[in-house]
Order: C-alpha cells, then structure tokens, then sequence
C-alpha cells in the first residue's frame, strides 16, 4: 500500500489524469474504435542486449517501424517480474518489469516515445492466477493461519490421496497440488506454478485494482485480460462432468462446469471497467467463445463492462472458406456492439501456416489481411503475420521451450512455433539478435523478413502498410456501415462499406481459382462507371472498375461513390 501512495505521488507529478468520461469523435467513437492493434510478444520482438531475447527497448528502438507499418496500440504479453515458467503468465510481483526485459525507466521511456509516435501501450493483466513465487503465495502456503491464507484457493482433500473435487488443468492432470507442509491442496487452473487467486476474498480485487490505476497513471492505455473466464470457480467444488475420450495429455476429457465462465466475472468486469473508465482506458478480453449470446454478454450494457472482447470467432477458423467465414462474421455481428477481429495470436498456429497452400501463401496472406483489416471494428494484428511468417515448430524435444509441448510431445507441438523471433533481415539472428536466438529462426526467414519485403512492391509486408494506409485515411473503411453482397457466393467474401458519399466494396476469394464477380451496386445507390482502385492482390480491373476478375486468393478495394 505505502508503494501505491508513494508512486501515486511521484506519478501525479509527471501526469495528468483526463477528467471525466473518454473523449469521443463526432460519431460517438473513442480512440481504441479507430485504433489497429498489433500484439507484441516481448521475447521475440527485438533483443537490445544480445541475450537472444527481446526486450522493452528493443520495442522501443522498433517503434518507427510499427509507426510506418501503420497501427496505433501495442499490447504487449506479460512483461512483469516472473519465474517465466509461462514466460511471463506467472507473475511475481506485478509493480515492476522483469530484469529479462529492462526497467521500468526503460518502460516509462517505451510509453513517452510511443505517445510521440501517436503509439498506445497495452499491458496484459493476469488476473487469475500469480506464479507461486509471488510472495503472497509464499506467505499464503506458510501456515494454515497465514493473513494471506484466503488469498488463494485452499482445500481438504476428499479423503487420503484424492484431491477436492475431480477438476483438470487446462495444462494436464489434476487442477489440485498437495501442499505437505500444510497438508491441504491449492488450486491452480494452468500449471501447478500458476496457483489461482482467490477472487471472493475482497481484498484480492482491491489490489488489483490498484494494480491497474498504478500502470494506468504511468500511461497504460489499457489492458488485455488473461484468461478472464477463469477467475471463478465454485465454492461448492462439484464436480466436472466427464465425456468420452481422453485429452491430448492422456486426461479424461470434461466439461468445466462449475470452473469456467462463471456468472461472477462479470461483477469483476463492471468493477475493472469502472477504473479503466477513469483515464478512457480500454479493456480487451481474452474471452474465447463461438456462441453470440456468450460474446454479447462480454459487453455488459455496452458501456459497463469489456469494449474489446476478443471472441476469437475467426480465429478459430481451421479452413479457408467463405461460408465458414461468412457465418463466423455474421455471428460476431450479431451481438449489436463494437466488433473486434482476430486471426492470430501467441496460442494460436501462424495463420500462414494454418491457412497456406504451399502454392498461394502470398495470396493467402495478403487474403487475410484484407479480411482482418476491412471489417467493420478493431482489429488485432499478431507481429509477424504482416511478413507472413510461418509456423516454426520445434522437431527435437531438446529445442522445446513451451513446457505444454514438453508435457505433450510429440503428440502436441504447441506454441513455441508461433512465437519464434520476429524476421527484421536476411542475417543469421534475422536481425532480433546478435546473440543466440530463444528461439530457432526457421529458414524462410532468409527471404521473408522486413527488409527484402520492404524492396519488393508487391510483398505480404507492404500489402499490409497499404491496406493499413487506406484505412487510417477513409472513414468508409474505419468505421462505415457494413453491408454484405452476394452472401451465396461459396468462394468470394464481398461487402460494401459505407460512409456518408462513398461505398467501398471489398471483394476477396477464399479459392484457388478465378472468379469473375458483378454486382448491381446501381440499385444499391452506388455508381460504378465511376468505381476508382484503391487497392488489389491478383485482380484485374476494367477501365471503368467493374466487374472484377479476380484471381486466386485475389483481392479488390474499389471506391464508388453516390450515384449523381
Ligand atoms: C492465456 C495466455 O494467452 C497463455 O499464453 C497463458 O499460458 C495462459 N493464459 C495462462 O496465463
């Protein structure tokens, strides 16, 4: 608590909080509602010391590149003081930065370059759980009595050798460890070194809060929330129930019932929400669903909880389809509230690689980004997926640094394959590193790195800086109405975006074959002798602009305006 005063003391010094409620543009819109969010992994951004992992003023040294590719916030993954068990999801001490990554000066500086570049930084919150080298769980495991007992989940087991209840970790195996100092067991829904706070004791939320107005004083703009769906469980400890088969790490499968996605959290959204609220923050959820009703939820009346739940619909996504999207998009769209858009992220396979033919990856890629960054809403750009940087998967159990795919291999290859180095150049530590990478950097980073595509017009990198370009510049794109067309189509996803006197149709083909298009935009209220290129991959366009032909995995931005 003294910390808390004392930097709120040296903080209001150097910063003013903005009064009131956050600032809105003329069409009611705050700034994270025209912003493109792009996610940093820290480890593998760009490493300023030679250790061969990246670091906070590697970011910074970064921050023309991002300003020139053309976003506006960086969410960075943890980079708080942890044991990196999880590489950084197990905090232990959530006022500082780790050491691995620089120091909070270094943080400050991150944040004050950034706003110079019109540049916004993100933290990620881990809510859920610390690492069981916080110093309150030390104290909490010392002593059934300790004062910080409660501020995790401690329990008898059911009798000798059997855990609570019979719930799993998302990680594999049982979701209790036996403490035999204390001879009782704590819970933990990740690893075992991530033991789970305990959110019904009050005192656990109002350090959290504090937590947040800390970093939002230093200049946060706001914050990702680990796994939010997590933080409740049910007191009663019931059981899972359990379903046919087993899991990749050999565990019977379970629904999560009565720990996951509890009514709770949303108290505890309204309350994160009513601080963040304080400096016109922004909230994003790491809040993982297909169902609409589930997604809507997230927003509370829409303006009481999350502005930014990440639904993951596209994410999901496994094939290239166009009816697979459409419905993906559509029941993103249905929950009435501000939409948030996301391909990729550090858990998730590459896209290029999820999505790639071998034969059209270029296409794929530049597909995708049209995808990603024309629909209506904010997207959330994962780093690397602007260069089209494929999955590098570790083929030896000794280069394995994700602990999952060690639990899980060779079964489950896990996450280390997306998080691998950023690809700057054509040099042996691609430009991240003169030391040894964390990492391996796969082969294709030779040819697909920042400086070759930068030199090459029609690169993965510089379709993405166009598109981006093209929507800081037309409202149409940022933030027009949306209209699908052709919604039969089984291979091209198109749509109108309207604002004010221009549409801008958006034509892109999910197939490997050419695809001739029309449409009747004259009865639409739009005239297309007058349509004008505003950005294409492997399309051809008439002189007059319509109708397109586009090729495989082609793309088609065209402006039209109002018909006189
Ligand atoms: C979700 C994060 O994205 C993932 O990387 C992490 O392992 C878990 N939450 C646990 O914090």
């Amino acid at each position: 608590m003294l910390r808390t005063l004392l930097s709120a003391l040296t903080l209001s010094l150097c910063t003013t909080l903005p009064a009131g409620a956050p600032a809105v543009d003329t069409e009611g819109h705050a700034w994270w509602q025209h912003a493109v969010f792009y996610e940093i992994y820290p480890r593998s951004f760009q490493d300023s010391t030679g250790n061969g992992v990246g670091d906070l003023n590697g970011i910074t040294a970064r921050l023309d590149y991002l300003r020139g590719l053309g976003v506006d916030a960086l969410w960075l993954t943890p980079c708080f003081p942890s044991p990196q068990v999880d590489f950084g999801y197990d905090v232990s001490d959530y006022w500082d930065i780790d050491p691995l990554f620089g120091t909070l000066q270094d943080f400050d500086r991150l944040v004050a370059e950034g706003r110079e570049r019109g540049l916004k930084v993100i933290l990620d919150l881990v809510l859920n759980h610390t690492s069981d080298q916080h110093p309150w769980f030390k104290e909490s495991r010392s002593s059934r009595t300790s004062p910080r007992r409660d501020w995790y989940v401690w329990r008898d087991g059911k009798g000798p050798g059997a855990p609570p209840c019979n719930w799993e970790s998302l990680f594999g195996g049982p979701a209790w460890t036996l403490d035999p100092a204390t001879g009782q067991y704590y819970y933990h829904y990740f690893y075992r070194q991530q033991p789970d706070l305990n959110w019904r004791n009050p005192a656990v939320k109002d350090e959290m809060l504090d937590v947040t107005r800390w970093w939002y004083r230093r200049g946060v703009a706001g914050f990702r929330l680990d796994a939010v769906d997590t933080v409740f469980e049910d007191p009663g400890l019931a059981d899972n129930p359990v379903l046919p088969g087993r899991n990749e790490y050999g565990d019977p499968n379970m629904k999560n019932l009565h720990n996951y996605k509890l009514e709770e959290e949303h108290g505890l959204l309204k309350d994160l929400r009513r601080v963040a609220d304080e400096t016109g923050a922004v909230l994003i959820g790491e809040t993982y669903t297909e169902s609409t009703p589930e997604l809507k939820a997230y927003y509370g009346n829409g303006r009481d909880e999350l502005q930014m739940p990440t639904g993951h619909m596209l994410a999901m996504a496994q094939t290239l389809s166009a009816a697979d999207f459409r419905q993906r998009i559509d029941a993103t769209l249905a929950t009435g509230f501000w939409p948030v858009w996301v391909l990729g992220n550090h858990d998730l396979a590459r896209t290029a690689t999820r999505f790639g033919d071998g034969r059209h990856d270029d296409a794929i890629a530049k597909v995708l980004a049209a995808l990603l960054l024309t629909l209506p809403g904010t997207p959330i750009l994962y780093y690397g997926e602007e260069l089209g940087m494929v999955n590098n998967d570790p083929v030896r159990l000794e280069d394995v640094r994700d602990p999952l795919a060690r639990q899980g291999w060779p079964r489950a290859k896990r996450r280390d394959g997306a998080r691998t180095p950023m690809q700057w150049d054509g040099t042996a530590g691609a430009g991240f590193t003169k030391g040894k990478p964390w990492l391996p950097i796969p082969p294709s980073a030779a040819t697909r790195n920042v400086a070759a595509e930068s030199g090459e017009p029609g690169s993965v990198l510089n379709f993405h800086r166009q598109v981006l370009a093209l929507r800081r510049g037309d409202p149409a794109l940022r933030e027009g109405d949306y209209r699908p067309l052709n919604p039969a189509d089984p291979n091209v996803l198109s749509c109108l975006r309207t604002y004010r006197n221009e549409a801008v149709l958006v034509t892109l083909n999910l197939s490997p074959e050419q695809r001739s298009l029309s449409f009747d935009l004259k009865a639409l209220g739009w005239d297309p002798t007058r349509a004008v290129r505003l950005a294409t991959s492997g399309a051809a366009l008439p002189e007059a602009g319509l109708p397109l032909e586009l090729g495989p995995y082609g793309v088609a931005m065209v402006s039209v305006p109002r018909l006189r």
